[in-house]
């Protein structure tokens, strides 16, 4: 999927940051600093697939479509799994939007170790990687209202984008981790080849929302784990349906495929999953509640720990259940 023309201005504005010596120590990602691209040696035949170092397990959180909640469910999920006391890291795949920052309420550049690699940044006892620590965040000039201008070549782009992704799948010491949750950037294109090609992951989750123009996506995202041998552990329905937070009444808000809006599932999410072979994880319902956590850097999961009874978290903990015994993690 091509960035929209906010992403790439938002692109180019990192990929020329990055070309200053913004950092205490060197360029993190070693990406360069000169006005001329850089050049790369070029491999033959398809990257070898390798585990990521000291990581046991990696479970890739995946959707073709944009913002139907992926990072929220990755995060939720990630947060399930290190409260579990499963040693956990969740890294941040999205380079032209990085939500992992805002969602653990984390930022700063990160240290590097004495073998040149990036230290996680962790909250919540869950381990963190993301584009969003290293680079700068877009400056919008308030005083001219100048919108920053993408004008880096698009070959350049490119190099940048591969190498940065090779870096942060590569270069960061997790530490001994149980598992990595990959929260992928939306789409099925080039990133997410990469990270395919790269990296031997051990299972998706696939996120859609009800809606049938999300699952037809979503049908094309397993299509793509198909195709490169990773296993799809399930799909997750995310903003099932809304609950009201004062009577509790549950309601189809989206039309669950089946040209109705409070109809069964005979042709929405459960139904595509019985037709491709793939586990039904669970539904998340839509709520505002999700939301705010997510925004205030406190996802769910970890924001009503301590609530008797929170259905929404529990969505949550039972699909991470499901997905920690599929993969083989201990669920305590
Ligand atoms: N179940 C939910 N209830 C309410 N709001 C939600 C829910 N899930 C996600 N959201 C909100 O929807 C927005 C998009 O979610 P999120 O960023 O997780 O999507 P995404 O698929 O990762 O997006 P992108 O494709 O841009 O990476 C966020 O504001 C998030 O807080
Ligand atoms: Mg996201």
């Amino acid at each position: 999927m091509w960035p929209s023309s906010a992403d790439a201005t938002l692109i180019g504005r990192r990929a020329f940051s990055t070309l200053r010596p913004l950092f205490s120590h060197d360029n993190p990602l070693g990406l360069p600093r000169s006005g001329t691209p850089p050049s790369f040696p070029r491999r033959r035949g398809l990257p070898e697939k390798r585990k990521i170092r000291d990581v046991k397990k990696v479970v890739a959180v995946s959707s073709a479509k944009g913002g139907v909640g992926k990072s929220t469910v990755a995060v939720n999920l990630a947060l399930s799994f290190a409260r579990r006391g499963i040693k956990t890291g969740i890294l941040d795949t999205d380079i032209f939007g990085p939500s992992i920052p805002t969602l653990l309420n984390l930022s700063g550049e990160p240290r590097l170790d004495e073998n040149n690699c990036l230290v996680p940044l962790t909250n919540y006892g869950l381990k963190s990687m993301s584009m969003g620590y290293l680079l700068p965040q877009t400056q919008f000039d308030n005083a001219t209202g100048e919108v920053p201008m993408d004008t880096t070549p698009i070959s350049w782009r490119g190099l940048m984008v591969t190498k940065a992704m090779h870096q942060l799948l590569h270069s960061v010491s997790w530490g001994p981790l149980d598992v990595l949750v990959l929260d992928l950037p939306p789409g099925t294109g080039d990133v997410q080849l990469t990270i395919n090609q790269e990296v031997l992951i051990d299972g998706a989750v696939i996120v859609t929302t009800p809606q049938d123009i999300a699952l037809r996506d979503a049908v094309r995202g397993f299509g793509m784990f198909q195709r490169m041998d990773v296993p799809v552990l399930g799909m997750v329905r995310n903003m099932a349906y809304f609950a009201c937070p004062n009577c509790g009444h549950q309601t189809k808000i989206f039309s669950h495929g089946d040209g109705h809006h409070s109809h069964g599932d005979d042709r929405g999410v459960i139904a595509e999953c019985k037709r491709l072979g793939v586990d039904f994880l669970g539904d998340i319902p839509l709520d505002a509640q999700v939301c705010e956590d997510a925004d205030r850097g406190m996802p769910t999961v970890v924001a009503e720990e301590t609530a008797e009874r929170s259905a929404r978290r529990q969505a949550f903990l039972d699909i991470a259940e499901q997905v920690a015994k599929k993969i083989g993690l201990e669920w305590h």
